[in-house]
């Protein structure tokens, strides 16, 4: 294969991925010129363009040559690694991207009294990942029967095709709206950014790495909170215990209240409501959680 100078990003052209991923290329410094109804989009500042196809087409296009990297959902990329054949390039999962998150399921009809995996020995599965299917059965020793279908799996059961499925589920509503239950979770996915084990060795190598320092970042940057708190000095223990990970917590002085202090808190994660509770709870007052625009140590 011909080698190229600019790095190619493959993405789903449209879909739940497509929005974010753009945002979070955006957010890399990776900018191109919208032709959003074609296949192939321009990068404007960096030598990096774009390539719009389907999502299950990706791991392919990695795996040929034809792009370097791609935005695509973590169950593609492992049915893609588990079906691909021996002779395929194989790739890697070079970062998670947190978005899209979902989970790849089995689910049987609601009225069957689902207490155990032994329960769907001799039952048919229907799905559009008999990879990732076939290789849970194996390791959990159940023989079942997979019947591979490339969509409308929820509605299998009910037109007697399979007695199951194993789908994606993200909110539960496709499951609830075919009288399903979730009944074993294969697989924990979100977007992963997907390239090559061996990344080229060209000019297009730099840009991965450089690519990838960015994302850490931005990542970095997007997940990370500050917490703002006023406390008393008898309750500081308790309140910096309780605490949502991150690095020591900065003190600062109240003026003209010398009980009290405000207390700063880089925390790593999202700070959820039933946190800030607890933490009141404890002694802490005049409470705020703010995103983090850059960070630079
Ligand atoms: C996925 C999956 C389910 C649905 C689950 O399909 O196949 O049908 O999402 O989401 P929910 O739990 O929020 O209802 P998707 O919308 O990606 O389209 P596809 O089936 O055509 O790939
Ligand atoms: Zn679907």
């Amino acid at each position: 294969m011909k080698t190229r100078d600019r790095l190619r990003i493959a993405m789903q052209k449209s879909g739940r991925l497509t929005e974010p991923a753009l945002e979070l290329l955006g957010r890399c410094g990776l900018t191109f010129r919208q032709s959003r109804d074609k296949l192939f989009c321009f990068g404007e500042g960096e030598p990096v363009d774009l390539l719009l196809v389907r999502d299950d087409d990706i791991p392919g296009l990695i795996a040929q040559g034809v792009c370097d990297l791609g935005i695509v959902g973590r169950n593609v990329l492992d049915e893609f690694s588990l079906t691909a054949g021996r002779d395929a390039e194989p790739l890697n999962e070079w970062r998670p991207l947190g978005f899209g998150r979902c989970r790849l399921s089995i689910a049987v009809p609601q009225e069957l009294d689902y207490q155990q995996a032994r329960q769907l020995a001799g039952k048919r599965i229907a799905t559009s990942y008999p990879g990732l299917l076939g290789e849970w059965l194996r390791t959990h020793g159940i023989d079942a029967g997979v019947v591979t279908l490339a969509g409308s799996v929820e509605i299998a059961p009910k037109l007697g095709t399979a007695d199951a499925i194993c789908d994606l589920v993200q909110s539960g509503g496709t499951l609830v709206a075919n009288q399903l239950r979730e009944a074993e979770v294969l697989l924990e996915s979100e977007a992963v950014l997907a390239g090559p084990a061996v990344l080229p060795a060209d000019e297009r190598g730099d840009m991965v790495e450089l690519l990838l320092k960015r994302l850490d970042g931005v990542i970095q940057v997007r997940e990370s909170r500050l917490l703002l708190l006023q406390t008393s000095r008898h309750t500081l223990d308790a309140v910096t215990r309780l605490l949502p990970g991150g690095p020591q917590p900065t003190l600062l002085a109240v003026a003209g209240q010398p009980d009290q202090l405000m207390l700063q808190a880089l925390c790593a994660g999202e700070v959820s409501w039933r946190q800030l509770e607890e933490i009141k709870k404890a002694g802490a007052r005049e409470m705020f959680v703010l995103p983090v625009e850059k960070m630079l140590a």
